[in-house]
Formats: C-alpha cells, sequence, structure tokens
C-alpha cells in the first residue's frame, strides 16, 4: 500500500446538507423524492408538494453541523472526503448566467475545515441533484443545452476552489441510466422521466451521448484552471458473472460487463466501442453527435476512474435458474448465485468481486483507480449509547483485503479508499434512514424523527487503526 493512499469516506451533499432551500439554494431533483423502502418505491413529485415528505430536505443536517462532523472524520484520521457540491446551490434553476455567492460560500467554509484537518475534499460535480427546473423546462439531458449549464457549474466551481480542490470526478454512477426499467435511475443521473411508448434506449443513448461531451469538455477546461488536477469518471461497478458455463450464460454475462463498460470505454478511451455503433446502425438510430462533439471526447479523457463497489450480479439464460424479483436489466437475466449472501435490501455480499473487477478495469484502461464508494447498508441497532456494527466491520474488512491483494498481489493501481456513507446518510434508492452505513450514527428515524445526535459505532475505532495502520489491522 502506498504512503499517500486516500482513505475516507464518502457521502454526497444531497443525502446529508438538507437546508434544502436555504442561503439561495434551488430545488434539485432529489428535493421531489419522497421516502420509501425496499417495498415501496420513492415517488417523483411533480414539484415539491404540500404533505408528502421529502427525507432530502432535511437530510442530517450536515449544512449546520459540518464543523463538529468533520471533527469527528479527523479523529478517524480521514485523508480525504468525497463529497459533491449541490449544483443548485450554485446555480438555483441552472441556466443562470451568474452564480450564487451564498452557495459558493459554503462550500468555501467547508474545504477551509477540511483542510484545516489536513482532510483532502474530492468532489462529485453531478450527484443524483441537478436543478429541477433543467427537467421542467429543459427536458433534462434529452436536451443538448444542459452541455452548456453544466460546463458553466463545473468551470465556476473549478475556478473557485482551483487551490482547494485536486481531485473531481464528472458524473456519479453514470452507468445507472443503463437501467431503464426502474425510473429512479434515469431521474438522477439525467432528469428524464420516460413518457409512453418512448424509445428508452434511444433516448438513454443520447443523454449519455451529451453528458460524455459534458464531461470531455470540463477535463479540458479544468486542466486549464489547473494542471494538477485529477479529473475522473465515476461507474458503478458491477461484476456480471455467467452462472453455468453454457456459452450463452458466458455470451450474455460478456455483453453485460460490456453494456456497463461502455460508459467507460468513452470516457477513458474517448470513442465509442464498435459494438454500440453496430448496435445503433442496426437499430436505425441517427443520434445528435458532431464531429466536434466527437473531437473533444478524445482530448478529454479522464485521469482516473472513480467507482463503487457493493454487489455482483450473475446472469443466466437457463431456464432452470432462480431469477431474481427486481429484475433491473428488464430482461429476466438476473439469477440466484448460490455461493453469496444477500442483505436485506437484496444487495449480494461478494468480497471477491471488488478484487476481479479492479483486475478487470485495470487490465482494460490501465489507468489508475480510486473506490469512491463501498459500504455496508444495515438497519444498525442503537442499544442505549452504543452501536455494535460487527457486521459493518466483516464486511469493510473482507472488502478492503480484496483491495490490498489486488493491489500487492495483481498490480491494480488504487489511489485510495472511501467507505460509503462515513456518516449516516439518507439512503438513496429507497430514501430511507433505516439503511446505515456510517461510522457516526444519526439519530434519525425513517420519518425524519430525531434529535438528529451523532453516536460513534464500534466501527469508528476500527475504521481509526485500519488507517493509522495504512491497512495493515483489519
Ligand atoms: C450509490 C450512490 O448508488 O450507492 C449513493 O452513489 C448511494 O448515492 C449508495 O447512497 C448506496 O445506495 P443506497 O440506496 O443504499 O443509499
Amino acid at each position: 500500500m502506498r504512503d499517500n493512499f486516500l482513505w475516507g469516506g464518502a457521502v454526497a451533499a444531497h443525502q446529508v446538507e438538507g437546508a434544502w432551500n436555504q442561503d439561495g439554494k434551488g430545488v434539485s431533483i432529489a428535493d421531489v423524492m419522497t421516502a420509501g423502502s425496499k417495498d415501496h418505491a420513492r415517488e417523483i413529485t411533480n414539484g415539491v408538494l404540500e404533505g408528502k415528505f421529502y427525507p432530502n430536505h432535511e437530510a442530517i443536517r450536515f449544512y449546520e453541523n459540518y464543523q463538529a462532523d468533520v471533527k469527528l472524520f479527523a479523529e478517524m484520521g480521514f485523508k480525504c472526503l468525497r463529497t459533491s457540491i449541490a449544483w443548485t446551490r450554485i446555480f438555483p434553476n441552472g441556466d443562470e448566467n451568474e452564480p450564487n455567492e451564498a452557495g459558493l460560500l459554503f462550500y468555501d467554509k467547508l474545504f477551509d475545515e477540511l483542510l484545516k484537518h489536513g482532510i483532502e475534499p474530492v468532489i462529485t460535480l453531478s450527484h443524483f441533484e441537478m436543478p429541477y427546473h433543467l427537467v421542467k423546462t429543459y427536458g433534462g439531458w434529452r436536451n443538448r443545452q444542459l452541455i452548456d449549464f453544466f460546463t458553466r457549474f463545473a468551470e465556476t466551481v473549478m475556478e473557485r476552489y482551483k487551490d482547494k480542490v485536486t481531485y473531481w470526478m464528472t458524473f456519479n454512477e453514470i452507468n445507472n441510466q443503463r437501467i431503464l426499467e426502474n425510473p429512479i435511475y434515469s431521474f438522477t443521473n439525467s432528469g428524464i422521466l420516460y413518457e409512453d411508448g418512448e424509445d428508452k434506449l434511444k433516448t438513454m443513448y443520447q443523454a449519455a451521448h451529451y453528458q460524455f461531451t459534458a464531461s470531455a469538455i470540463t477535463v479540458a477546461k479544468g486542466k486549464k484552471i489547473n494542471p494538477n488536477f485529477q479529473i475522473g469518471c465515476m461507474l458503478a461497478a458491477t461484476p456480471n458473472y455467467p452462472l453455468t458455463s453454457d456459452p450463452e450464460d458466458i455470451l450474455a454475462a460478456q455483453r453485460e460487463d460490456d453494456k456497463q463498460l461502455f460508459f467507460t470505454d468513452v470516457q477513458v478511451r474517448g470513442n465509442y466501442p464498435r459494438w454500440a455503433i453496430k448496435e445503433w446502425e442496426s437499430l436505425g438510430y441517427k443520434l445528435d453527435i458532431t464531429e466536434t462533439d466527437l473531437a473533444d471526447l478524445k482530448v478529454g479523457t479522464v485521469d482516473y476512474i472513480g467507482i463503487s463497489y457493493y454487489l455482483s450480479n450473475t446472469i443466466s439464460t437457463r431456464p432452470e435458474a432462480v431469477r431474481l424479483e427486481d429484475d433491473l436489466l428488464g430482461d429476466s437475466s438476473l439469477v440466484e448465485n448460490p455461493y453469496v449472501n444477500m442483505t436485506e435490501w437484496g444487495w449480494s455480499v461478494d468480497p471477491a468481486g471488488l478484487r476481479y473487477y479492479l483486475n478487470m478495469l485495470s487490465n482494460r484502461y490501465e489507468c489508475p483507480i480510486f473506490i469512491v464508494e463501498n459500504g455496508f447498508g444495515y438497519a444498525d441497532q442503537l442499544i442505549g449509547t452504543h452501536v455494535h456494527d460487527v457486521e459493518r466491520i466483516e464486511f469493510l474488512s473482507q472488502h478492503i483485503k480484496e483491495m490490498k491483494k489486488a493491489i500487492d498481489l495483481d498490480g491494480v493501481e488504487v489511489i485510495g479508499y472511501t467507505v460509503w456513507g462515513c456518516i449516516d446518510p439518507i439512503s438513496f434508492t429507497t430514501g430511507e434512514m433505516r439503511k446505515r452505513y456510517g461510522f457516526i450514527y444519526v439519530d434519525r428515524d425513517n420519518q425524519g424523527n430525531g434529535s438528529l445526535r451523532r453516536i460513534k459505532k464500534d466501527s469508528f475505532d476500527w475504521y481509526k487503526k485500519v488507517i493509522e495502520t495504512n491497512g495493515t489491522e483489519l
């Protein structure tokens, strides 16, 4: 493990900050999503409606508590904190010409506080929180104008924080939009709700192209602002295993990997994979992709790949395979893997999959990788003033061991590792509080009740030791 390895934690603005309409902040897409659960999807409402409960509006009030929270991160010895800049604090509607100074000031204060404690801010520019106005007025990323709005935002914050932030990422889990069957993914990635009868796949490719272009332009502009910037993409990394050695299973799993890596192929290599171009031809898609866009993609390739890693998928075409209830891919090919356990939320637990995927990315792209999310969503119990989260310690320790094998035995270049939801955030997919991830417990329930008091879990001291020993003591 290198000495300057970036151990730390990760959150996103909308999942912790709260203060949804303070200091000039505009309404974001996260502000129109109600609370849900594993069995009840979050509702995406038409604006902020009276009588509905929107958990992100208050979240855990990091906006007010950031100093005390950063102090706790420092106590654990964090070298970095990954968070996002809420686009709507800077450009409340997204299409203004001038930024909101109060929003910019908040991140000045936050970054100064982090740096004071020797914690490096690692910043995502778009983490499921684009301005809602851009959805209502422009149709989200269906619209080419979004490229200008996004790059104006990116340039503004990169210029402002050029001496405070080195590591940036453009779009969080950009490949989520590939999941066409559940509206939460197209909405949070791209501000798109598909219409009845719409060719979702075609719209998805178009939106992704505009995002790729915006990302590439941002990389090029960022490098001009500060040549030391490290600007990455961000992929939800989910291995797809074939269930059997039936060649059809192998091919189906390979195709699923390709669909996921389509995003990194463009952002790391700077051009579209051949299979995608063939697919567009065979489906008769004429996408709005200009020569200038293609030139931008070539210039604006990323410096590193940021990944989130939570679980693996298993794919099969065979009739006897047990289908998963949650048919996220929409083609019934996702099946149970008899070799891995599942969490209460139906996410498989597969530490070795992390090593597998790191190797796959490293061999394919030969570029540095930053694990910017890995974590264990669990219904922790507060007993008196203690949370004995042994399951989380076990989960993280197993994953870190696999990461170390990838680094030490396989030679994969990993820049850092940030544990998702280092302080309990609002869950993204379900909007719950009950699905906790943190080293720090936050007293708040699914209905928004609670004192918001922070309590260290057992994993707090455990992770402190991990960082202190540079991953030796797990
Ligand atoms: C990733 C996101 O999808 O996974 C985070 O980048 C999210 O925003 C995390 O919170 C865990 O998902 P969830 O639904 O358990 O919060």
